[in-house]
Parts: C-alpha cells; structure tokens; sequence
C-alpha cells in the first residue's frame, strides 16, 4: 500500500470518527412533553441527583445509551424500582414518577463513548446490589457467584464459563443495534447467570461466520455450548471443503 493512499484512509478514518464521537456520546434527557420536543426539564450527561419539585407528575425520557433512574427518599436513601432506559437518542419513553420522593437520581452507566472492552456485573436485577467488572485479560474467580444482571459496551465480545475449570464457556455477543452503530450497549436486566470465569472474545469460536440478521434487540446474541461447537464444527468443515 502505497503511503499517499495510507494517509488517504487515516484521513477518512478520522473524519468518520470525529463525526461518530459526538453522536455516542450519552445523556439522558427527561421532558414533560409526550413528544419530547420541549426544552427538557431535567438533562444529564454523567451520573447526578435532583431535588424532585413537588408537581412534576408526568416525564418522558429519551436517553443515548444506558441510564437508570431511580426515585428515592430524602431521609434514608430508600428508593422504588429502578427504571432502566437505554437507545441511541431515538425514542421518547414514559417515565412512571413517584411523586413526593424528594430525590430524582439520574445513573449514568460505562464509558461516556459506549465503547469500552469492560463488562459489568451485579448482584440483583436492574444492575442493583454489588458488582464487580472484567477487563483484559479476563479474571479466573476461586469462588463463583450467581449475577442476576450485566452490561457490556462497544463491538465486543465476552466468553462467560461457570466455573473456571470449564473448558467450554457461553458467549455473549454485542447486539445487533450495537454491530450497526459501531458503538451503544449490550445488556440483561434480569437473568441469572453463575460466572467462574470471564475472558475476553471467544477465540475458539471466531472462525464461524456470525450470520447475518437485521432484528434489532438489546439482548446479546448467546450461544449455548452445544450450538457453538455444532457450528463450530460445520463452520471448518465447509471451510476445508471450499476454501
Ligand atoms: C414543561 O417544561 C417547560 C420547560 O422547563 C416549562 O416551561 C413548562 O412550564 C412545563 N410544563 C408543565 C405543564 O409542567
Ligand atoms: C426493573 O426495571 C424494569 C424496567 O425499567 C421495571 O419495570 C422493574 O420494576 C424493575 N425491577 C426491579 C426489581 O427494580
Ligand atoms: C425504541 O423503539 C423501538 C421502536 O419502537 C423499539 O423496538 C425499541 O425496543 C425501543 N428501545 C427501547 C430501549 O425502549
Ligand atoms: C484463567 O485460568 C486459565 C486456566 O487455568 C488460564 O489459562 C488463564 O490464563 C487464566 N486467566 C487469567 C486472566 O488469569
């Protein structure tokens, strides 16, 4: 490759990402207007709290990329059941507000660019309760645990094993909005998954083709033992037959 052509696609790589960077970045934005058209009421771009005024009964929320938010008592810190919102600054989302709280807490989760190689995850549903994440190189746990809920960012993908003797994990896939767009989350309010060990991709399986499907989901893509190895098998067949 010629160098002149090289600094050509450097040129268009950092246009397109430049261009990218802005529109990944996440808020939340939380409006009193069904549409979400109106100057909103309450706007974040990294975790905060509000005072709740009394009277503001009704709030939609359109958010770019992954948000809880919680009403909570001012006195001892209790709150009710954790609204999660994720999207790519699309939709427009009814918000159930518990009027009389006192505080409106606004959680950012991730990296501000949705992109980052870590997964996260905790102990209750709704990511609830304590939790933990896995980077690089992955993490080997003496004693595993059940999570209940987890997220991860970015064009990536994590094996999950239940103990970390398995020589065969899971693999959790980003999902298919988040192949599209380049960047967002991937995520499970409510499963119960035992992990003994987490490393990252699923090196064994990268040689089967992904497929290819237009269904948009927030759930990742997992692939269950059997049907890795199955495909496995049938992806280096053809491969050795036609390649
Ligand atoms: C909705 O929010 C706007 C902007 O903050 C405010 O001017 C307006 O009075 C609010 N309307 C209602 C019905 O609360
Ligand atoms: C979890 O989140 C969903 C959707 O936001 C909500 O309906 C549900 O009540 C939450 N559950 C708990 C246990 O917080
Ligand atoms: C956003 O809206 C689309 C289309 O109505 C829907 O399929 C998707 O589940 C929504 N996403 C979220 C996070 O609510
Ligand atoms: C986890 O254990 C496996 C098997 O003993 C080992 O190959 C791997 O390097 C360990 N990973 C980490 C991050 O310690």
């Amino acid at each position: 490759m010629s160098s002149n052509y090289a600094s050509f696609l450097t040129l268009i790589f950092l246009i397109i990402t430049s261009t990218v960077t802005g529109q990944r970045s996440q808020f939340i934005n939380l409006y009193n207007s069904t549409q979400c058209l109106t100057a909103p009421v309450f706007s974040a771009t990294a975790s905060t709290t509000y005072t709740f005024p009394v009277g503001v009964s009704t709030l939609y929320a359109q958010v770019n990329g992954l948000w809880s938010v919680d009403f909570c008592r001012n006195d001892n810190g209790e709150c009710h059941d954790r609204l999660i919102y994720s999207g790519q600054h699309d939709n427009c989302s009814f918000v159930a507000v518990m009027e009389y709280c006192g505080l409106l807490k606004l959680t950012r989760f991730g990296d501000v660019n949705q992109i980052e190689r870590t997964i996260r995850f905790f102990a209750g549903p709704n990511f609830t309760g304590s939790s933990f994440f896995v980077e690089p190189p992955g993490k080997n746990f003496t004693q595993p645990s059940i999570i209940r809920s987890y997220y991860f960012s970015g064009l990536n993908i994590w094996e999950l094993k239940a103990d970390k003797t398995d020589v065969w994990g899971t693999c959790r896939f980003y999902s298919d909005i988040v192949g599209s767009n380049g960047y967002g989350f991937t995520y499970q309010t409510n499963t119960a998954i035992q992990i003994g060990a987490v490393l990252p991709g699923c090196d064994w399986l990268i040689t089967t083709p992904r497929g290819s499907t237009t269904i948009h989901s927030t759930t990742p893509n997992s692939c269950e033992n059997m049907k890795c190895i199955i495909f496995f098998i049938a992806g280096s067949i053809f491969l050795s037959i036609f390649m």
